[in-house]
C-alpha cells in the first residue's frame, strides 16, 4: 500500500527495571527495539516487549481504554497513561519509561499504590446525609447543581497527580491532590451533609495547607481535570468557616 512504510517505525524503549530480589543489580536500564506502528500505543509495545522479548518485563494494565488508571507511569519524564499514549505522536525514536515518582516500586513499572487508597479513604470519598430522603424513592438533584460536579468526578485515581507534586515528595503522608479533588467532588454535591467530615483530614498539617499551588498536579492529569482548583475553592471554604 502506497505510503505504508512510512507509518512504521523502529524505536528503542529505555526501559527502567527493579527487581528487588536481584543480587546487587536491584535498579538497572533495559532497552528494547519495536518496530511500532502508527495507531500503536506505549501500553502495546510494552505488551509486545513481554509477550515476544521478555516476559519478566512487569507493569499493570487493565482496560486499555483510559478508564482504569491502572498504567500509569512515567513515559519521557511525563506522568502519562501508556494506554493513552501514542508512539508516533511522542516523535522520538527512544521513548524512556520509569514507575511513577514518589511510591514504592514493587516490581520494574508496577508501583505500590496503596497509599493513594489509603488517602483517599481519609477523606470519607462517598455521599455522608443525615437527613432522611425528601421522598420513598432517591435524592434529587437539579440540573444546574449536577453540572457543578462537572470536571470533580471524572478523577480515575491513576496517581498521576500525586505523583508529580513536590509537596508529596517531601512529605510522603501528604494527602495528595487525588484525594482533594475526590474530597471537593462530595462537598460540592448539593445531596451531601458530611462536610464537617470530608474535612477532618484536610485541615491538618500534611492536609490542604501543605499545598503550595504549583500546578504539577494539573500538568499531570490524563483526564485533564484541575485539582488545584479544587483545593482552592476547599481552601476558601475553610477560611469562611462554612463548614456545617
Ligand atoms: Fe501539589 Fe498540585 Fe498543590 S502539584 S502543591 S497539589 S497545586
Amino acid at each position: 500500500m502506497a505510503g505504508y512504510e512510512t507509518e512504521k517505525k523502529r524505536v528503542t524503549f529505555r526501559i527502567q527495571r527493579y527487581n528487588s530480589g536481584g543480587k546487587g543489580r536491584e535498579h538497572y536500564w533495559q532497552e528494547y527495539k519495536v518496530e511500532a506502528v502508527k495507531g500503536q500505543s506505549v501500553l502495546d509495545c510494552l505488551n509486545e516487549i513481554r509477550w515476544a522479548q521478555d516476559g519478566s518485563l512487569t507493569f499493570r494494565r487493565s482496560c486499555r481504554s483510559g478508564i482504569c488508571g491502572s498504567c500509569a507511569m512515567t513515559i519521557n519524564d511525563v506522568n502519562r497513561l501508556a494506554c493513552e499514549t501514542q508512539v508516533m505522536t511522542l516523535g522520538v525514536d527512544t521513548i524512556t519509561v520509569r514507575p511513577l515518582r514518589g511510591f514504592r516500586v514493587i516490581k520494574d513499572l508496577a508501583v505500590d499504590i496503596d497509599p493513594i487508597a489509603q488517602k483517599l479513604l481519609a477523606v470519607k470519598p462517598y455521599l455522608i446525609t443525615k437527613t432522611p430522603p425528601p421522598s420513598d424513592q432517591e435524592r434529587l438533584q437539579s440540573q444546574a447543581d449536577r453540572a457543578k460536579l462537572d470536571g470533580l468526578y471524572e478523577c480515575i485515581l491513576c496517581g498521576s497527580c500525586t505523583s508529580s507534586c513536590p509537596s508529596f515528595w517531601a512529605d510522603e503522608e501528604y494527602l495528595g491532590p487525588h484525594a482533594f479533588l475526590k474530597a471537593y467532588r462530595f462537598i460540592a454535591d448539593s445531596r451531601d451533609e458530611g462536610a464537617r467530615e470530608h474535612f477532618e483530614a484536610l485541615d491538618d498539617k500534611h492536609g490542604l495547607w501543605r499545598c503550595h499551588t504549583i500546578f504539577n498536579c494539573v500538568e499531570a492529569c490524563p483526564k485533564s481535570l484541575n485539582p488545584t482548583k479544587a483545593i482552592a475553592a476547599l481552601k476558601r471554604e475553610l477560611v469562611k468557616g462554612r463548614i456545617g
